[in-house]
């Protein structure tokens, strides 16, 4: 059944809103991350349509340094799936899309002119692209929810960068910064809840609010709650987040990224 604007508005944040939630967020206040999907296969024209809506984000300097890969080959899944840590749903989407912080086109140009373009060795270039990659393909999840699909993102291809890079037969000056899995969903999940917008929101300057620890340990509650719900651990956000964050070995590999993305052509100046 369709939920209203308002009761989304109350999965999100455990209470409802306070005025009348523009109806342009229907789509968006219903996001949740998709990892069954049904066998369906998406036609090209949900690509085509997804990537004028990735295309009509806005990108710095209208520089464009971005591209995206559609996988469909069951095989490459299955790779794929293996180098961001073995995650199933990768193997079983229907389509994967790579969306790359892409510096090859330009590089490209700047070689046909005989033109420099020391610009891109810097850290600011590799910041700009991923920017870009993420805006891009947050415009396409967005496209493709609206239209009943499912997506979910893939960071775990960091696990791995060169590994993906070679089977996705990438150039230099080319990262594959996430996946993201799409399809039409075989579940029906829940809306998973945020943090309150009080804790993220600041007026005019950051000012830690003076409450954040008792928010965020009611947070930890509507969270609980929601994973036991969904039949997951009942460990706290503080303890899952925490956890994640902790030390080099639980980034799963991506302590590595910095020598990984000079390899692939990122100087990172
Ligand atoms: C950049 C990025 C990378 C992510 N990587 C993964 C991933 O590798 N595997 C996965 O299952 N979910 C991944 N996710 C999904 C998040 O876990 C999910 O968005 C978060 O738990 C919030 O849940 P929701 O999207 O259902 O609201 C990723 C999300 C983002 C934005």
């Amino acid at each position: 059944m369709k939920m209203t604007l308002e009761q989304l508005w109350q999965a999100r944040y455990g209470w409802p809103p306070e005025h009348t939630p523009a109806a342009a967020l229907a789509t968006l206040l219903a996001h949740r991350s998709v990892r069954a999907y049904r066998r369906e296969p998406i036609a090209a024209s949900t690509v085509a349509d997804a990537l004028a809506a990735a295309q009509s984000a806005s990108t710095s300097s209208h520089l464009q340094a971005w591209s995206v890969i559609a996988v469909r080959d069951r095989e490459r899944l299955q790779r794929l799936a293996a180098y961001a840590g073995d995650q199933e749903h990768v193997a079983r989407a229907p389509l994967l899309l790579v969306w790359l912080a892409d510096w090859s086109r330009l590089r490209r140009m700047g070689s046909a002119a005989q033109q420099p373009t020391d610009g891109i060795d810097y850290l600011e270039a590799y910041t700009l692209a991923v920017i870009d990659a993420a805006l891009a393909a947050q415009n396409a999840a967005i496209a493709l929810e609206a239209q009943g699909l499912g997506i979910v993102y893939i960071g775990g291809l960091r696990n791995q960068p060169e590994a993906v890079a070679r089977e996705l037969d990438l150039p230099s000056d080319c990262f594959a910064v996430f996946g993201m899995c799409v399809g039409y969903p075989a579940d029906t999940g829940a809306i998973k809840p945020r943090l309150p917008a009080a804790l993220v929101l600041h007026e005019e300057r950051y000012q830690v609010c003076t409450d954040e620890a008792s928010q965020i340990a009611a947070y930890d509650q509507r969270m609980r709650a929601f994973q036991s719900y969904q039949g997951r651990s009942d460990r706290s956000w503080s303890t899952i987040v925490l956890q994640r964050m902790r030390d080099a070995a639980a980034l799963t590999g991506r302590h590595l990224l910095r020598p990984a993305l000079e390899r692939l052509g990122f100087h990172l100046r």
